[in-house]
């Protein structure tokens, strides 16, 4: 297996499945994004499949959609990903952890000082999906009318990444000498205060928390635009997609190590992980039929708002059983609007059907056949530089959870795709990421490797 390239795989958790109507599908757990038990389940059922990461997405507001759409959304609502991340450390040993924390709506030595916690408690499984906040409803949760623009959110992203990471510094690794005879508990050498003050950010440190067993918990991205894709050639490590296609895949993938390697950093401390929409069958025809139903629990209450949006035009009026009829331009997005008109036409689809599809995953990349034809479609985008591996959604769960670790997992570590086994202990010496120097001190596990 050595040699080859491998596959990265993380779940997309939060909430545990991205389907609106994943909760009503037979045989499912209608509370799981609130259920302690379910959710350590899943979690060392993933660890069981040698999956890298354990992923929580998380906004800071319930999204601001229609009543009669919001009353039947399992998706809106879940944990705070940095109060259940540490519960589940308890109860798994190898999976990483990666919560997602806004740069936004949040202070620096918050974010700073609670994953350096989950990095110790975890014994170094912590991953930081920083977003800038893609919800505008967050804002008057922090005191503000309006969210903050989007070009002033990337900038102060970055440089709370900057501020973040420094705090993560401010102790050499060897600073606790404890020595309990002298009773000296840590050496003043080793500890420095950041003193930064910059446009957006002022803050003194050190970090009331000793260095991140990693250095720095890994550090995850997910923005799509210019600035996005360029704050992710800065500073990620993993990056987690929206694109839908293989092509669209190649265009991101090729763009963001390119911008990596014209900043000097090395293009393969970068995994980049679309997010899959995955649906196991034993057969192609018996995989459709359940993606199928599953759509076809999504109320048109639901599907239409979510259509309404994604047209940019407001769809409740349309005859549900009917063609999609000509949709004016809208302010929303362009190429979004015109990609579902296409399709629409293309499939031949209903209102019903389209408001089902995108109110259901999301239009999201879907990966829906037999585990071999699954496989095939995951090694075309790893062999063709597509991705890295993906961030993996399940369709309902468990069973479409248990699908994916009892049946493609076997597939593809057959066909030398995948881990058999953890190589390392930490999320960063799974995905093969360095463990980052300290800008402060000479690092004596980082000058080791
Ligand atoms: C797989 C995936 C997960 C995301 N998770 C979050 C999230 O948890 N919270 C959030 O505010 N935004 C999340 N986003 C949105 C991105 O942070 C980003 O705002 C969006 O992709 C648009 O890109 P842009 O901000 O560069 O314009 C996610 C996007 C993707 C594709």
């Amino acid at each position: 297996m050595s040699g080859s390239k491998q596959l990265r795989l993380g779940a997309f958790m939060r909430p545990v499945s991205i389907h609106t109507s994943a909760w009503r599908y037979p045989g499912s757990f209608p509370d799981a994004n609130f259920n302690f038990a379910h959710l350590k389940r899943f979690a060392q059922k993933l660890e069981h499949g040698k999956f890298d990461a354990f992923f929580m997405a998380d906004h800071l507001a319930v999204m601001n959609m229609p009543m009669a759409a919001l009353k039947r959304s399992a998706t809106v609502t879940s944990f705070d990903p940095l109060t259940l991340l540490p519960a589940l450390a308890a109860v798994t040993d190898h999976i990483g952890l990666i919560a997602t924390a806004s740069t936004t709506y949040n202070e620096p030595y918050h974010v700073a000082r609670k994953f350096a916690s989950l990095d110790h408690i975890s014994g170094g499984r912590a991953g930081w999906n920083l977003v800038t906040s893609a919800n505008p409803q967050e804002a008057p949760n922090f005191g503000f009318d309006e969210h903050l623009a989007h070009g002033e959110r990337y900038h102060r992203a970055r440089e709370f990444f900057d501020v973040v990471t420094g705090l993560w510094d401010s102790w050499a690794d060897d600073a606790f000498i404890r020595d309990v005879a002298s009773g000296v508990y840590f050496e003043p050498s080793k500890m420095r205060a950041l003193n930064h003050v910059g446009e957006h950010l002022k803050v003194r440190g050190p970090l009331n928390v000793a260095r991140p067993v990693q250095g720095w918990p890994v550090i995850v991205q997910a923005g799509a635009s210019d600035a996005g894709r360029q704050i992710a050639a800065e500073t990620a490590e993993v990056v987690f997609s929206g694109v839908n296609n293989i092509e669209a895949g190649r265009e991101l993938y090729g763009d963001l190590k390119r911008r990596m390697v014209a900043y000097g950093r090395n293009p393969d401390h970068l995994k980049v992980l679309p997010g899959a929409f995955i649906v196991v069958g034993d057969t192609v025809d018996e995989a459709r039929a359940k993606k199928k139903h599953l759509d076809s629990l999504v109320h048109p209450d639901s599907g239409i708002a979510t259509l309404s949006v994604r047209l940019g035009h407001d769809a409740s009026k349309f005859d549900l059983d009917g063609p999609l009829p000509e949709i004016p331009e809208s302010n929303a997005s362009k190429s979004g609007q015109q990609k579902l008109v296409e399709m629409a036409r293309r499939e031949n689809m209903t209102v019903r059907e389209l408001a089902q599809y995108v109110g259901g995953a999301f239009g999201t990349l879907e990966m829906i056949g037999t585990p071999k034809t699954i496989a095939d479609q995951m090694e075309e985008w790893l062999t063709t530089e597509a991705s890295d591996g993906f961030n993996v959604m399940f369709p309902y769960l468990p069973q479409g959870l248990d699908d994916v670790v009892d049946r493609v997992v076997p597939e593809l570590q057959r066909r030398g795709l995948f881990r058999r086994d953890y190589e390392g202990a930490t999320l960063r010496e799974n995905l093969g990421l360095p463990r980052p120097a300290n800008r402060f001190f000479a690092d004596s596990k980082a000058a080791a490797e």
